[in-house]
């Protein structure tokens, strides 16, 4: 997969911030937005969703997966290129191992874009971000 340009990368950053405004988060108040390229060139966009019952909560970058797969714009077949995912205040934030197994179903070859522990913005391929992640087949 050839590598993500700067420009890329920067629409993916900016369309995750946007998204972040929508977040729902009035319980962590860590606002999260994700936005998501797929081979057919879109973008797909999305934010947390926290819920009173705190397990219920969605993560910004499954929220803006499962919305491109109920879009019909992402299968195995039709993969995931890049992720970006940003907290609204520019926070450190990676996805977590749910969203990771996630992006991993549908791109373990894609660019995951967020910013690392170092406060350094990373770009890492899925796969490297989850070693062995499953794969029911
Ligand atoms: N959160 C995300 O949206 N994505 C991640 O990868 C990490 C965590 C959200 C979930 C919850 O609403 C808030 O951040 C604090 O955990």
């Amino acid at each position: 997969m050839p590598a993500l340009s700067g420009l890329q990368v920067e629409q993916l950053l900016q369309a995750a911030q946007t998204a972040a405004v929508n977040a729902y988060a009035p319980f962590s108040k860590f606002y999260v937005g994700a936005a998501i390229l797929t081979q057919g060139g879109e973008i797909f966009t999305g934010c947390n969703v926290e819920n009173s019952s705190f397990g219920l909560t969605n993560c910004a970058e499954r929220t803006a997966i499962f919305s491109a797969v109920a879009a019909g714009a992402l299968s195995t077949e039709r993969e995931l290129l890049a992720v970006a995912v940003v907290n609204r205040e520019g926070a450190v934030c990676s996805p977590c191992g749910a969203c990771r197994q996630v992006i991993f179903e549908f791109g373990p070859e894609a660019i995951v874009v967020y910013r690392a522990h170092s406060g350094e913005m990373a770009q890492t391929k899925a796969k490297d971000l989850l070693p062995e992640g499953f794969r029911l087949r």
